[in-house]
């Protein structure tokens, strides 16, 4: 069970890896855009930054064009980059033939443990449902994780629920099943902070410990 920081923003990375807990990176196109900058270049920087996975999407048009890009971005750190691909059929048999070829991969975007099923069967790694959005436009995103769960049991592949907007959700995707959660970096600050703590703090502060 891990903690990854959701975003392409290097201050942003640079920040959750001081943490000490937080065990790689997970970026979409739409992050990598938010930057400015050359995808590639990004990539780099935050794989120099993180010694733990970092997630990253292929976006060309045809499925032949995304098998030539999953191997360029494997071949930048085999042991560390794992690629994200869009959940459909043709891109989970392009899943099955990378990870028969020793490619790791994340089928991104799933909204039914029809799709995570053949997921699995593809050898995917992780799977990445965006919880707050199939609340927003499906139906309830936690039980369809949960569901999720279920249908993976006994499978290698993992749930690395991602889209989520509050500390409440990401405790009940993970309470549902979730293996992992990907965050933003506002989100990752604030899960460890409770209004009870900080009194308590307060409270033992204003205790006179005799020297
Ligand atoms: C993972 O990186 C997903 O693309 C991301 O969490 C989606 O989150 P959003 O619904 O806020 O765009």
């Amino acid at each position: 069970m891990s903690i990854f920081l959701d975003s392409a923003h290097i201050e942003d990375a640079r920040r959750a890896m001081q943490l000490g807990f937080v065990r790689g990176v997970t970026t979409n196109p739409s992050h990598i855009a938010r930057t400015g900058r050359p995808g590639l270049d990004v990539l780099r920087d935050l794989l120099a930054l993180t010694d733990g996975p970092v997630f990253y999407q292929v976006t060309a048009d045809t499925v032949e064009e995304r098998y030539a890009q999953a191997w360029e971005l494997h071949s930048l750190c085999p042991d560390r980059l794992v690629v994200k691909i869009p959940a459909t059929t043709e891109n989970l048999a392009l899943t099955a033939r990378l990870t028969k070829a020793g490619v790791d991969c994340l089928v991104t975007a799933v909204a039914s443990p029809a799709q995570v099923y053949l997921a699995a069967q593809a050898g995917a790694h992780y799977v990445a449902p965006y919880v707050n959005r199939l609340t927003r436009q499906v139906g309830d995103g936690v039980s369809i994780v949960r569901e999720m769960a279920q249908i993976l049991r006994g499978t290698q592949t993992e749930i690395l629920a991602a889209s989520l907007k509050s500390v409440e959700e990401v405790v009940a995707v993970l309470l549902a099943g979730a293996h992992h959660v990907t965050v933003p970096l506002d989100l990752l600050l604030a899960m460890g902070e409770h209004p009870f703590s900080q009194q308590a703090i307060v409270e033992f502060n204003q205790a006179r410990i005799p020297a």
